[in-house]
């Protein structure tokens, strides 16, 4: 009894914290399709947002820092979506994870595995939002972050918004680059001698 009640106030709660969050619920085919729901878009002309990311590699146990942000301060944005995606891949796949604590006003979403999404969780401005994504441990090939991203109105949004790809960190970089250290040990006491 005291469970299901404290469960209804939990459920109630975060309901309330996430008024305008993407709605997975309502929108089951967003993890798919990315589209918000809003009916076609208004955006045209050339995209207003983009995505930075900190590493050029997805490596085991090494995470990215993965940047959505408005090119121009002026013109924020006020909703997002985003995952990681095989390049050429099927849309449905949403890869890795997002780990860190989702910044002010986003939320991490299921999209088939945990917190393989990454979206707003208010309709404030935002100019620039980060998290923390951890990838594969393994080589699955190249892959990129696409995003959906809102404009100051929801009829105006931009589809395909998209990072660089990036390719699994080679275990050859490591071995070339011990092997380099390697030689540079020798060669020292090589020159020493
Ligand atoms: C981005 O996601 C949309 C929606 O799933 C998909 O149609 C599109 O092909 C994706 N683009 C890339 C480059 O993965």
């Amino acid at each position: 009894m005291y469970k299901s009640v404290w469960l209804l106030v939990m459920v109630v709660a975060v309901a309330l914290a996430n008024p305008d969050g993407p709605p997975t619920g309502a929108n089951p085919q967003l993890c798919e399709t990315m589209l918000p729901g809003h009916g076609a878009t208004t955006a045209s002309g050339k995209v207003p947002f983009a995505i930075s990311l900190n590493a050029d590699k997805y490596e085991k146990a090494k995470s990215i820092d993965v940047s959505v942000y408005a090119k121009d301060a002026a013109a924020p944005f006020r909703g997002f979506f985003v995952q990681a995606r095989r390049v050429g891949g099927p849309t449905y796949d949403a890869v890795g994870s997002f780990i860190s604590e989702p910044a002010d006003g986003t939320q991490f979403i299921e999209c088939g595995t945990h917190n393989s999404a990454w979206g707003h969780a208010d309709r404030n401005k935002k100019t620039r939002v980060t998290a923390t994504w951890m990838g594969p441990s393994t080589d699955i090939g190249p892959l990129l972050f696409n995003a959906t991203v809102v404009g100051l109105s929801k009829e105006e949004y931009w589809t395909e918004v998209l990072s660089a790809e990036i390719t699994f960190g080679s275990a050859n970089g490591v071995r070339s680059q011990g092997m380099l250290l390697s030689a540079m040990v020798l060669l020292a006491y090589v020159v020493r001698k």
